[in-house]
């Protein structure tokens, strides 16, 4: 048993010949624009690329929210929304990252090659103690649980919004360094074993950021993000969809003046919602003057409509059936500890714990 176990974490990704997606979003709080461009848009579009993972990430909302009524209540948002942007269970696999437990065991494991100092230079860490935010032990290792949530599934690509890069890019030297010290004639140069090396255990990720929304900002002009109270939420209701766009920081240049572009959460905002065409003429119109805020606000809730309104109302559907949405995040746990499992054993037989 145990030797075929050995054996086994040789090869357990390198059969597999399609191209493997992994990413997930934190339950934190409703889902918001940022979410939707920097990340749901681009699982939704990638499902066509090959197989995905797509996860809620509730173990990580445990470092920002700590009411048990909220957290389900996000959870439950973050399943609905990938659900009625059109990821597809039959094709994805869609799970509360909680209900794999193999996530919790590997990260325990892997902290045994993470350096402090990188988690010391994180820069969403240092980005939270500088907004005032406590720091425990939760989230200063948070990234080792991101780590850990990406090698079970030996994804080829992670994509996700700029932020999370650096993430990433840990994941990726702490693969190597365990696969350097657990895996004997691995070789970091040949890391998947393409010229005869052994190839690690885990599979080393790409990173994949969409740069041209890679930073959508916050009504306030900082990142848009759950913890900084900025957000446009994709399926709040009419009135406080409206109330947000009209509260988006603004200065005082007169009407009839033509309109500063740099460091405007307004004008970046229409550039992420409008066409190229469109987009155009909102340019040459801030160019010239002659139009308040107010017009161009109005002009991003029509665009927010637009653009949304399909999947409000498939959301709508959506909530009106709570028993199918749990049968498909019961289903894709199902799956995903299949894989995650069997990493897990290949991870424990090469350290010793197996
Ligand atoms: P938040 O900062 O609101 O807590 P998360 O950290 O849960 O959001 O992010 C979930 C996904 O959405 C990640 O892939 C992240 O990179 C992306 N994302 C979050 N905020 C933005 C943003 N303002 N612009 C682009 N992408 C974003
Ligand atoms: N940290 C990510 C975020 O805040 C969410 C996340 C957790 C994630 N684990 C992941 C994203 C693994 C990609 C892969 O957005």
């Amino acid at each position: 048993m145990r030797r075929l176990l050995v054996d086994e974490r040789v090869s357990s990704y390198e059969l597999e010949q399609v191209m493997r997606i992994l990413s997930g979003v934190q339950s934190s709080g409703y889902l918001h624009l940022g979410n939707y461009f920097g990340a749901i848009r681009q699982f939704v579009e990638m499902q066509e690329e090959g197989e995905g993972y797509y996860f809620i990430a509730n173990l990580h909302s445990l470092t920002t929210v700590s009411d048990p009524v909220k957290l389900r209540e996000y959870t439950l948002d973050a399943a609905l929304t990938y659900l009625a942007f059109g990821l597809d269970p039959a094709r994805s696999v869609l799970f509360r990252q909680s209900d794999v437990a193999e996530h919790s065991e590997l990260y325990w494991v892997l902290g045994s090659v993470v350096p402090m100092s990188h988690l010391e230079r994180a820069h969403s860490f240092k980005d939270k103690l500088a907004k005032g935010m406590r720091p425990d032990l939760g989230l200063f290792t948070y990234p080792v649980l991101m780590a850990a949530d990406i090698l079970l599934y030996s994804p080829d690509v992670v994509p996700t919004g700029k932020d999370q890069k650096q993430h990433v890019e840990f994941t990726r030297d702490w693969a190597i360094k365990f696969n350097q010290t657990f895996v004997p004639g691995y070789d970091p140069s040949d890391p998947n074993g393409e010229r005869n090396a052994r190839p690690g255990l885990f599979k080393i990720p790409e990173p994949r950021i969409t740069e041209a929304t890679a930073v959508v900002p916050g009504v306030d002009g900082q990142k848009m993000s759950k913890s900084y109270k900025n957000t446009i939420d994709l399926f709040a209701p009419d009135k406080q969809v409206k109330k947000a766009i009209m509260g988006i920081k603004t200065d005082s240049t007169p009407v009839e003046a033509p309109k500063p572009t740099l460091d405007s959460p307004l004008y970046a905002l229409l550039q992420v919602l409008a066409s190229p065409t469109d987009f155009q003429e909102i340019s040459a119109s801030y160019q010239r003057g002659g139009e308040g805020y107010g017009v161009y606000k109005l002009k991003l809730l029509e665009l927010f409509h637009a653009t949304f309104d399909p999947a409000r109302q498939r959301r709508k559907e959506l909530e009106n059936d709570p028993a199918h949405v749990e049968q498909v995040l019961k289903d894709g746990a199902e799956r995903a500890r299949a894989v995650a499992k069997k990493k897990m054993n290949e991870v424990k037989a090469a350290v010793g714990l197996l």
